[in-house]
């Protein structure tokens, strides 16, 4: 038997209201057990608010039906009802929630490991006309990215996403060879791996970030807006690195597309949910929450669209 993992990002609860309500946690939530989920994985901007983003995680937990995991994204950790409040201040406190990936792997069951975190950006797929000064002003057109003003690390942009790196290619490289089966009666309590021992096994991956993992899922044919904008989407050094460890799901989220692409044996996936101001009208939240989960059965040897 497979495990039943459902994938979406960017549930945006304090922005998606409907008349005023939050109805976001409750559809998804009814919507995981209406699909028989046994895993449901957030990839991050699940609120701008911290605390928020925790209650929904919990909420989530307790009504799905489902283990809960996710990742932060860049809202997760934003300030805005903080003033001055730092963005590393925000990510710690929602390392204290057990179901966020980003502390260490988590064994899924039926041979599956799941690594994640938010990961950061390198300007990568930002356009060449422009410079790396240009990018770190994180400003064009009269329009600011937020993160500038919002997430406030303690080092520059570059050195984030090199963090972020060094942090998911530790933590790949424990899932891939330091989970040994005896480990497993540990990880009966806690679903972490304990990264003793050392017997090399053929533990099949899910790779999870925020941001964008791939080219091809920055924004394409982009106007003048995007050229510049589409720098801080995240890098191909994660979509490298997911595949560098075979990967066979490769999750984020953070653009708000809706994507799938298989690449040599990597699926790529964007579940992104999005703004209400970014789906047809009348917001339809049920069916834009049903169109968006992806579920996969993770099974021996592969993961199946179900
Ligand atoms: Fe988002
Ligand atoms: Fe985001």
């Amino acid at each position: 038997m497979g495990v039943r993992i459902g994938l979406i990002s960017d549930i945006h609860v304090d922005l998606n209201r409907i008349k005023g309500e939050e109805v976001v946690t409750g559809l998804l939530a009814r919507e995981s057990m209406r699909r028989g989920l046994d895993i449901l994985l957030v990839a991050g901007d699940i609120s701008s608010d911290y605390v928020l983003t925790l209650k929904t995680i919990s909420a989530l937990e307790a009504e799905s039906g489902a283990r809960v995991l996710f990742v932060p994204g860049n809202h997760d950790i934003w300030n805005e009802n903080y003033p001055g409040r730092k963005a590393w201040e925000s990510y710690n406190a929602l390392l204290e929630h057990p179901a966020n990936l980003a502390p260490g792997p988590v064994s899924l069951g039926a041979g599956w490991t799941v690594v994640g975190d938010l990961g950061w950006y390198d300007f990568a797929y930002g356009d060449t006309s422009f410079s790396q000064a240009e990018f770190q002003k994180m400003k064009h057109g009269g329009r600011t990215w937020q993160d500038k003003i919002k997430s406030i690390w303690d080092r520059p942009t570059l050195d984030m996403h090199r963090l972020f790196m060094d942090r998911l290619e530790a933590r790949l490289a424990e899932a891939t060879t330091n989970f040994v089966s005896a480990a497993a009666d540990a990880m009966k309590d806690t679903g972490r791996t304990t990264g003793t021992g050392a017997n090399a096994t053929d533990q099949k991956i899910v790779f999870v970030t925020h941001v964008v993992q791939i080219r091809e899922f920055s924004v394409q044919n982009p106007g003048p807006q995007w050229k510049y904008f589409n720098a801080f989407l995240g890098s191909p050094d994660y979509g490298e690195l997911a595949q560098r460890y075979g990967a066979k799901l490769a999750v984020c989220g953070h653009v708000h597309y809706r994507r799938r692409l298989r690449k040599a044996g990597t699926e790529f996936v964007c579940p992104c949910l999005g703004y209400t101001t970014e789906w047809p009208a009348p917001a339809d939240p049920e069916k834009q929450i049903a169109e968006t989960l992806q579920v996969f059965e993770l099974g021996s040897l592969e993961a199946r669209v179900v």
